[in-house]
C-alpha cells in the first residue's frame, strides 16, 4: 500500500439500503479511497447482535458487498471483507472488552435505544457491540472512520480504549478521528419530515430504498409530505420542502442556493418530480449494476476472498503486538 493513511469504515449487512444510508456512507467511501488507504467491512458479527436469519443474513451480506461495487468501490484501490473472515476482530475485541467498564456501554444511547426495540432479546453482545466497533478500528492502526451521526459515542470509545490502553502499554494503537460527511446531514422521512428516514418504517412511502425502480422512486416522492405555502426554499418552517431540497442537492452535488433559484416560481408537483428524478438518475444505474455482480458470486467470493487476505495480514501485525505486549506466551509452531 502507498504512504496514505488508514481509512476504515463498516457497514452491517442488515438488510435494505436507504438513500439516506448511501448519502451518508457508501458515496463518501468513493471519493475518500483516492485520498487514504481504505478498508471497507461488512459488519456481520456486529448484525448478530440482533436475531438473524441464518439464510436472510447470507443473502444481505453478499448484497451489500455488490452494492459497495456498484458504488464505485475499487478493489484495486481499497480493500473489501468481511468482518467475520478476520477473526483477529473477535480477538482483540476480547482483549479490549478486559479495559472497558460496563457502565461505559450500559450508558451508550444506541444501547438504550435497541435495548427498547428488541426487548424480548437484550444479549450481551447487544451491549459489547461498541467494543468490537472499537477492535474493527484499531486492528489497522486507523486514522480516519467516516461515520453517521450516531456512531459518534461508538467512536469516542474506540479512542478511549486506544488511549487507556496506550497509558499502559506505549504506543500500540493510533488514535482515529472520526470523520462526518456533509451529506450525512440527516435525510428524513418522505411522510413524516420531522423523523429521520428509516428503513424500517412501516410505511413503505417513507423511505427509498437502493433497491427502488425509477417508476417506484418517482411514485414515492411524489407523495411526500410538503408544506403549506408554495415556497421551495430552505427553512425551520418547512421541514417538508427543506427535506426534499437537501435530497436533491445531495443527489446533483448542487448548492442551496442553486436549486431554490432553479425551482424559483415552480409548483411544487415539478419540484417533486425533478428531485425523483435527479434520485433515479443516480440510484437505478447503481441497483442494475449490484444485480449484475450479484449473479456472479464466484466473483464476489473471489473479492471478499482477496479482501480478508488483505485484511488479516495487517490485522495479526496489531494483534501480535497486543498479545505480546498484555503478556501472552507466543504460540511457538515447531
Ligand atoms: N456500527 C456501525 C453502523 O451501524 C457499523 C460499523 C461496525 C462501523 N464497525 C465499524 C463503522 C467500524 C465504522 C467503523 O453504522
Amino acid at each position: 500500500m502507498e504512504d496514505k493513511k488508514i481509512l476504515f469504515s463498516a457497514i452491517q449487512p442488515s438488510g435494505i439500503l436507504t438513500i439516506g444510508n448511501y448519502l451518508g456512507a457508501i458515496k463518501n467511501f468513493k471519493k475518500l479511497q483516492d485520498d487514504y488507504n481504505s478498508i471497507f467491512s461488512l459488519a456481520d458479527l456486529h448484525t448478530l447482535t440482533v436475531r438473524q436469519d441464518p439464510a436472510v443474513l447470507r443473502k444481505n451480506t453478499y448484497e451489500l458487498a455488490a452494492l459497495y461495487l456498484a458504488c464505485g468501490i475499487d478493489v484495486e484501490k481499497s480493500i473489501l471483507f468481511a468482518q467475520s473472515h478476520v477473526s483477529a476482530h473477535a480477538e482483540l475485541a476480547w482483549i479490549l472488552n478486559t479495559f472497558c467498564y460496563p457502565g461505559e456501554l450500559s450508558r451508550m444511547t444506541q444501547f438504550k435505544d435497541k435495548s427498547r426495540k428488541h426487548e424480548d432479546n437484550i444479549n450481551m453482545g447487544l451491549m459489547d457491540y461498541p467494543v468490537l466497533m472499537a477492535a474493527d478500528i484499531l486492528l489497522y492502526q486507523t486514522e480516519l472512520v467516516p461515520i453517521g451521526a450516531d456512531q459518534k459515542q461508538h467512536l469516542e470509545l474506540a479512542r478511549d480504549l486506544a488511549i487507556r490502553f496506550n497509558n499502559i502499554y506505549g504506543d500500540v494503537f493510533k488514535v482515529p478521528e472520526g470523520y462526518i460527511g456533509k451529506s450525512a446531514a440527516r435525510v428524513m422521512s418522505l411522510a413524516d419530515p420531522t423523523k429521520k428516514m428509516s428503513k424500517s418504517d412501516a410505511n413503505l412511502n417513507a423511505f427509498i430504498s437502493m433497491d427502488d425502480d425509477k417508476d417506484t422512486i418517482i411514485r414515492k416522492f411524489k407523495r411526500a409530505v410538503t408544506d403549506s405555502d408554495n415556497k421551495i426554499i430552505v427553512s425551520p418552517e418547512k421541514p417538508g420542502i427543506s427535506n426534499l431540497l437537501t435530497i436533491y442537492c445531495a443527489f446533483t452535488e448542487k448548492s442551496f442556493e442553486q436549486a431554490e433559484q432553479e425551482f424559483d416560481g415552480k409548483g411544487y408537483g415539478d419540484f417533486k418530480i425533478a428531485v425523483g428524478q435527479a434520485v433515479a438518475d443516480v440510484v437505478d444505474p447503481i441497483r442494475e449494476e449490484k444485480n449484475k455482480i450479484l449473479a456472479d458470486k464466484a466473483y464476489l467470493d473471489s473479492v471478499l476472498n482477496m479482501g480478508a487476505e488483505m485484511a488479516e495480514r495487517l490485522a495479526y501485525r496489531t494483534l501480535s503486538k497486543v498479545y505480546k505486549k498484555v503478556g501472552l506466551v507466543p504460540r511457538k509452531r515447531v
